[in-house]
């Protein structure tokens, strides 16, 4: 080995876990998740209590804050996030201007994202006031964004955002133009608001590590977007539909499951890093899913991923491999008429108050991520010019 050159550790001197599971990054008091117990909490309010009660709003003051907002705060907290629902005319151009065969919903909602910055006269100052502010445009903006998205891969106008209707009624009604039916609403809501936070991880993570830097917030919000578009976290929810629809009937669900559990493949929407027990965020979901899909006339749906459920638990809950919030959420969002494709962007909407809390919680206490691998390269190896190789 050269002269001052050490390796720190070598293969097989250090013992670390493969996808760092279970590895510490950092402090905080955002969320927490005991997997073995099926539990999570925001801020220590369980989840159950907060979708009884709460909404994604106020939530992401929560996220954002710390602490549930008294009636004046969450005011005007929502006076804010109505200020910035409308998009820059070039986010919409953008949009409108992608090829919508070829272009991934998530590939435009981070592209769009992108060109927010450009409009955000404060984009690049870095104080804590700058990063808040842009964080609450990009909660606000988001819906706007898949909305927009959306309707230009059906080739229809942009609906414009209304300042009179919650978020997530908001997002349905520019989706479709329509005011949605209260469940809608409120099932829209109730999904934003479970997806809005989940420890470490790998969109949040991705996020922090971007932010640790002293990027900008928009940077690191897309950080988070490439990350969650991925089949393993966010993009879980599309392919549970996409075999909900290549089972076709109730009869071959079962069979269609033992089948694929027999050629060990993964069935998306099962199975978690962290939970070992019911993801508690799909019990809620499971619930809702039974309002939805009655009043769409969908329970076929619902029938298919029962017996899903059913089967894996059978063959594969000894192994700590239960539903996850992905699986429930296909069949609400199909049974509303979203687009299997539009399932990630809103899993991104709710989760962009997660990203835009652990970035501010980060650079209140900032140090750069810098973790290291175990190189196991060569060493000593010359350089051979291109015609002795
Ligand atoms: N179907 C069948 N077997 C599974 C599944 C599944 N969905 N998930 C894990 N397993 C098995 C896996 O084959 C492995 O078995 P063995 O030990 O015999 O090789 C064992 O369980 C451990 O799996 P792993 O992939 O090493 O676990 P991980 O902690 O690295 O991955 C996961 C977690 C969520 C990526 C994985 O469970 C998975 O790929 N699930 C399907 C995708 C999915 O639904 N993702 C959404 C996650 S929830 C939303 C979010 O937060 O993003």
């Amino acid at each position: 080995m050269s002269a001052g050159i050490k390796l720190v550790a070598k293969p097989g001197e250090v013992e670390f876990p493969k996808g760092m599971e279970g590895m510490i990054s950092r402090e905080s008091t955002k969320s927490f998740v005991n997997g073995a117990e099926g539990f999570l909490c925001y801020n220590g309010i369980p989840i159950q209590q907060l979708a009884e009660n709460s909404t994604f709003e106020e939530v992401c003051y929560l996220l954002m804050y710390d602490a549930l907002p008294k009636e004046t705060e969450l005011a005007a907290f929502n006076q804010r996030l109505l200020q910035y629902r409308e998009i820059p005319d070039f986010t919409y151009e953008t949009i409108y201007g992608m090829p919508a065969y070829t272009t991934h919903p998530m590939a435009a909602l981070r592209t769009a994202v992108s060109t927010l910055s450009l409009f955000d006269e404060s984009s690049e100052e870095d104080t804590p006031s700058a990063l808040e502010r842009a964080g609450i445009n990009l909660i606000a903006k988001l819906p706007t964004i898949v909305a927009a998205v959306a309707r230009s891969r059906q080739g229809l106008e942009p609906v414009h955002p209304r300042a009179d209707m919650p978020l997530a009624t908001n997002f349905l009604y520019m989706y479709t133009g329509e005011e949605p039916s209260p469940l809608y609403a409120k099932v829209m809501d109730i999904i934003l608001l479970l997806h809005a936070d989940h420890g470490c991880n790998a969109s949040t993570f991705t996020a922090i590590a971007a932010t640790s830097s002293l990027s900008d917030m928009y940077s690191s919000v897309v950080a988070g977007i490439c990350s969650l578009k991925g089949p393993l976290h966010g993009g879980a929810n599309e392919r549970v539909m996409r075999m909900l629809n290549e089972i076709g009937t109730v009869d071959n669900a079962e069979p269609y499951i033992l089948n694929a559990i027999a050629r060990k493949k993964k069935i998306m929407g099962f199975g978690h890093r962290v939970y070992k027990a019911y993801d508690p965020r799909a019990a809620i979901l499971h619930g809702y899913a039974k309002d939805v899909t009655r009043q769409a006339g969908t329970e076929k749906w619902l029938q298919m991923a029962e017996i899903i459920e059913r089967v894996m638990i059978d063959k594969l809950g000894k192994k700590g491999i239960y539903p996850n919030v992905d699986f429930f959420s296909g069949t609400v969002m199909a049974s509303m008429g979203i687009d299997p494709s539009l399932f990630t962007p809103i899993f991104a909407m709710g989760r962009v108050p997660g990203w835009v809390s652990h970035i501010l919680e980060q650079r209140a206490d900032n140090r750069i991520y810098r973790p290291r691998f175990i190189y196991t390269g060569p060493m000593d190896v010359d350089y051979v010019p291109m015609d002795e190789r």
